[in-house]
């Protein structure tokens, strides 16, 4: 079976009032379409069909190979929009799930559950429904005397008896390929907007004496369609709640998964604890038995096993297993921090490594460098990386001293073994094995008494 998926994303979301197209906006870190998208490959076999229009450039370049985009132009209705499908797809599918890419927090398994339903149809369409009191403007489902169903009829020509109907029109549907292409042909453009409604389908197939199912889905969240930001912030609450349950049922403990924020696509270990107003994003991995938190913001980066993150940022940045970083550690692009490095309060570390064991207490930056194994770093130590126009490298050895508040001025090398005494304004290369010492304080003067005061 050949079971085809289109996307319809042309409309304006003029209810959004936003200069991006409404199905870009973020939840969960990813835009609104990307969900569907996944949500929908789960159920078909072809590469989905995206219908664009709004904003086109934009949602073509987020498409990317993912789909195949077909432009809508004008954009004259949803039963318009999946006629520009058409093209693509006729005769090469022998369903077409059809949805609304406004409707991101549907799963892929109630998609697949709507074409098991269309396969056991005699009719043309399987639709999916749900019972709720808020109506928020979908259409309503009209049911004949036998309970099959008859149409579906928009909110705004309604009528009072009709407005009170619960079961409402959710936007995911499976078709029979062919008798869709015919069907949509035959659509009659709305007098009242002017616009032709997929909806329109659902009268077409009843008057070709075919049956319609509808599957009444149980899963009002799951039913949650984004027409203005106040859905959207629903949406993405109900999102979040959705991924910090399936980490949590795959072994993740989490103190507080209201304050806990993960993205879609963020992956983590079992047995690692999350604890409260955490923020993890990106393609961020976490192994397992971490503790990450509380106050952590973590970003594009990879953590391996029993780490400790405490009340820090990384951002695209890696730590081997079992380092230990906090609190207020900053983590900057390409830090890559080895197995057993313990990097304490208000370190920044940006392109460097530090390599296996290494200490870094207190107060330090680190930048452009490379450091060998369990070297210590004292309090207050730089790399004076920048000169104004140039960054330049810093190459330390394994089993170094660096003395506190050392300055390690750029491009240098510290051989394995050596030291450096509190202070040290470091210029020129350090071989193996030695002590440098800069500048000590000299006696000037004797105070006046009151100088000590
Ligand atoms: C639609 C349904 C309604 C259903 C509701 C559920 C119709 C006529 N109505 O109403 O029964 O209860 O969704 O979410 O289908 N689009 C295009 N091209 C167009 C117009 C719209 O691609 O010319 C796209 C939009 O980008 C959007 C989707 O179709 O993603 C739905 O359009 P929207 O205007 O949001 O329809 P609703 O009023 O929500
Ligand atoms: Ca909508």
């Amino acid at each position: 079976m050949r079971i085809a998926a289109v996307l319809l994303a042309a409309g304006q979301g003029t209810r959004m009032k936003s200069d991006l197209p409404k199905v870009l906006h973020l939840l969960v870190g990813k835009p609104m379409l990307w969900h569907t998208l996944q949500a929908v490959k789960q159920a078909s076999s072809e590469k989905p069909v995206v219908i664009i229009g709004h904003g086109a450039d934009k949602v073509r370049d987020f498409v990317g190979d993912e789909a195949v985009c077909v432009l809508q132009e004008p954009q004259l209705g949803t039963g318009n929009a999946a006629m520009q499908a058409e093209s693509v797809l006729k005769g090469k599918s022998d369903y077409v799930i059809v949805t609304y890419a406004d409707m991101p927090l549907l799963r892929g398994e109630t998609f697949q559950q709507l074409v098991e339903t269309q396969k056991q149809n005699t009719g043309p369409i399987s639709m999916l429904t749900v019972i709720a009191e808020d109506p928020r403007g979908f259409g309503r489902i009209v049911r004949k005397e036998d309970d099959t169903v008859a149409a579906i009829v928009e909110e705004y020509v309604a009528t009072p008896e009709q407005k009170a109907i619960k079961e409402l029109n959710v936007g995911a549907y499976c078709f029979s390929a062919d008798w869709l292409w015919e069907a949509l042909g035959r659509i009659q453009k709305n007098p009242k907007k002017g616009e032709y409604y997929l909806t329109d389908t659902i009268e077409l197939a009843v008057g070709d004496g075919l049956p319609v199912r509808a599957l009444v889905h149980d899963n009002l969240v799951e039913t949650i369609g984004i027409n203005t930001r106040v859905h959207l912030a629903e949406a993405e609450a109900a999102m979040r709640q959705r991924i910090n349950r399936d980490l949590m049922l795959a072994g993740v403990t989490m103190m507080d998964p209201a304050s806990t924020y993960i993205e879609a696509g963020v992956t983590i270990g079992k047995d690692t604890l999350v604890m409260p107003n955490t923020y993890i994003q990106g393609g961020t991995t976490i192994g397992e038995g971490c503790e990450i938190g509380p106050n952590a913001h973590i970003r594009n980066s990879q953590i391996g096993d029993r780490c400790k993150v405490f009340m820090s940022v990384m951002e695209s940045a890696h730590l081997e297993d079992d380092v230990d970083i906090g609190p207020f550690a900053r983590l900057r692009k390409g830090a890559h921090l080895m197995a057993h490095v313990h990097m304490g309060n208000f370190g920044e570390v940006k392109d460097s490594t530090l390599g296996p064991g290494v200490k870094m207490g207190h107060f330090s930056y680190i930048g452009n460098a490379k450091i060998g194994a369990n070297t210590n770093i004292g309090a207050g130590t730089i790399t004076c990386n920048y000169d104004g126009t140039k960054k330049y490298p810093t190459e330390i050895g394994e089993d170094v001293f660096i003395g506190s508040d050392t300055m390690l001025v750029a491009p240098l090398n510290i051989g394995a073994r050596s030291r450096t005494g509190a202070g040290a304004v470091v210029t020129k290369d350090v071989p193996e094995d030695t002590l440098v010492v800069g500048m000590p304080a000299r006696a000037i003067r004797k105070l006046e008494k009151r100088d000590s005061d």
